[in-house]
């Protein structure tokens, strides 16, 4: 079950200008988009008015941090807990 915090996380818009929440662009990157243009090309991030200014450094972060996860899991020795 998800934490208050990461329902908030979801519901947060990042991408101000298209109105994009964080659940909507961590979901695009579980299924694939592991960089900031693959997420504006399928989401549209960062084509708003601002045309990135305000979101993406917050969207790289989060591509960041997926990735760091993933090669943290890759790390681990299959039998580690
Ligand atoms: S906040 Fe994303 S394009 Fe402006």
């Amino acid at each position: 079950m998800a934490s208050q915090k990461d329902l908030i996380e979801n519901l947060k818009k990042v991408c101000i200008c298209r109105g994009i929440t964080g659940g909507t662009i961590n979901q695009a990157i579980r299924d694939g988009a592991h960089s900031f243009e693959a997420l504006r090309r399928i989401l549209g991030t960062g084509t708003g008015n601002c045309k990135a200014k305000r979101c993406r450094q917050k969207i790289e972060q989060r591509v960041k941090a997926y990735k760091d996860e993933m090669n943290a899991k890759a790390d681990k020795p299959a039998n580690a807990l």
